[in-house]
């Protein structure tokens, strides 16, 4: 999609689709009031309009009701762009020019990423789109009074779009194509963008100990990997790094706690965290970030097999604390146990926030709209929540008691892996935090919004979010640059 910001006087293209955001009970002139009245459209948030070949030469004009004047913020304006382009985008026409009810530069930036998220599509494996029903727009212009200021200010939105739209096909692809040595491929890759990129296999991950994470990829024909990236952006090169961890299971079939049938096809997207995690580290590199930042992923695939590990079997972690794995289907947290223990262990980092599709137990509780936030720091748990109101990727906290640490003793080992079903989020988020070593650590548990499907948001296309690589870039931006 290509974006320009263009003068209202500005000639606009042929094929051009007309977007006016209207304010809640803005007045309406001439054919538009007629056309208004005539269908019960008020400007109220999310109402659009559609006039073909209305007076004065566009081809179409929608008008997009965006709410209330005094509730029009960012969220409110890309999210109105993005209904905008919702409305045209397979119309046969090619250009999405956008008329926004308020002159800031820095809305008119919003709205251009709003458009740039909701065109994201994954269609690269369909050869047989009938072609009405593919999208035509390539071009949205934005109408800014100052049309500089914001083209100036959307460079760090458009590095943030390609960052998503890189996470949402990372998440996309079906287990045969990405598996944890192709994840690694993709991830060096981004060695272009000026990252550093270190890719550790199952020989090296041996060497450390890390039983914890190798007995979940024991399973699978597909070598497990642990991948290391690292953003040195701040002007002190060894000043200490933040820390971001993802849960990366390319595929989660549950093992010999093998899954039912029916949606286990939706496990694809369990390297959700890891996807998150990677789409940080392209932002950061890509609005070259002032900051020191690792991002670790643990990359398996989850299989059973004569090979696989079994109930009951006990592994001994990077850390030395031994586990004993009840449930093979319990394995994110078996991948993280090593993870964050390598990091904190490597890189003495500032903290550590992991990124997992962890349990279906935070959908129990919170829904699809909310991620479950768990954290040891009331400061860093702030900076999280704040930037997740600011971004529209909801987070709720969740205790940590320690008493229900109980429900994690294991009769032979340190600890088990699974705590039955009262409080499933909650003794996984726990049975996380006996590998960080005291660090300040926060970890989000993304099974409720890593996917949409359907989406009800019109930013986020059904299928893969990227939810968490807005969220962590702003909470990096506004805390831990310059
Ligand atoms: N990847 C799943 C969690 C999940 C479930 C994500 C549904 C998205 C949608 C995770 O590995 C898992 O299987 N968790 C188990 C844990 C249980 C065995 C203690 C679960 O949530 O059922
Ligand atoms: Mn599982
Ligand atoms: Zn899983």
């Amino acid at each position: 999609m290509e974006i320009e910001f263009v003068a209202a006087d500005a000639a606009a293209p042929q094929k051009t689709a007309l977007a006016r955001i209207v304010f809640e009970g803005a007045a309406l002139e001439g054919q538009l009031a007629r056309a208004a009245a005539a269908s019960r459209f008020t400007g109220a948030k999310g109402q659009t309009l559609d006039i073909l070949a209305p007076e004065g030469g566009a081809a179409r004009l929608v008008l997009v009701g965006a709410g209330k004047a005094e509730s029009f913020d960012a969220t409110a304006a890309e999210h109105a762009a993005a209904t905008a382009y919702g409305a045209v985008k397979a119309s046969g026409l090619e250009t999405l020019r956008i008329e926004l009810p308020s002159a800031d530069a820095q809305l008119a930036a919003r709205a251009a990423l709003g458009v740039r998220l909701a065109s994201y599509r994954f269609d690269k494996y369909r050869t047989k789109e009938p072609v009405e029903k593919k999208p035509t727009i390539t071009k949205t212009q934005v109408v800014a009074a100052e049309p500089d200021k914001a083209l100036a200010a959307f460079p760090s939105l458009a590095a943030l779009a390609d960052a998503v739209s890189f996470t949402r096909d990372l998440v996309s692809e079906p287990a045969n194509v990405l598996y944890p040595a192709e994840f690694a491929k993709r991830v060096k890759a981004l060695e272009s963008l000026g990252l550093e990129v270190e890719v550790l296999g199952e020989p090296e991950m041996t060497k450390l100990g890390m039983g914890s994470l190798l007995g979940v990829g024991q399973g699978s024909v597909r070598d497990s990997q642990l991948v290391v990236i690292r953003w040195n952006g701040a002007a002190d090169k060894s000043a200490q790094p933040i820390a971001f961890v993802g849960k990366g299971v390319c595929f989660d079939s549950g093992g010999i706690s093998i899954k039912p049938a029916d949606g286990m096809e939706d496990m694809k997207w369990d390297m959700g965290g890891a996807g998150a995690v990677t789409g940080l580290m392209h932002v950061l590199a890509g609005r070259k970030a002032k900051v020191n930042a690792i991002g670790i992923l643990g990359l398996v695939e989850n299989m059973p097999d004569g090979a696989a590990q079994r109930p009951g079997d006990v592994v001994t972690s990077m850390s030395g604390q031994t586990i004993e794995v009840i449930n093979t289907d319990a394995e994110g947290r078996l991948v993280l146990a090593d993870a964050i223990w390598y990091c904190q262990d490597r890189f003495k980092p500032k903290f550590m926030v992991d990124l997992a599709t962890l349990t279906g137990a935070i959908i129990i509780a919170l829904g699809h709209d909310y991620a479950g936030l768990f954290s040891n720091n009331d400061e860093l748990s702030q900076n999280l929540l704040a930037a997740s109101a600011a971004e529209g990727e909801p987070l709720w906290r969740l205790p940590l008691p320690d008493q229900y640490n109980r429900q994690i003793d294991s009769m032979i080992a340190d600890v088990k892996n699974t705590g039955g079903r009262p409080g499933g989020s909650i003794t996984a988020a726990l049975f996380i935090q006996k590998f960080v070593n005291g660090v300040a650590w926060a970890h989000l548990d993304i099974a409720s919004t890593a996917w949409k499907k359907p989406s009800a948001i019109p930013t986020i296309p059904d299928g893969a979010t990227g939810f968490g690589v807005r969220l962590l870039n702003r909470m990096v931006a506004e805390n831990y640059e310059g």
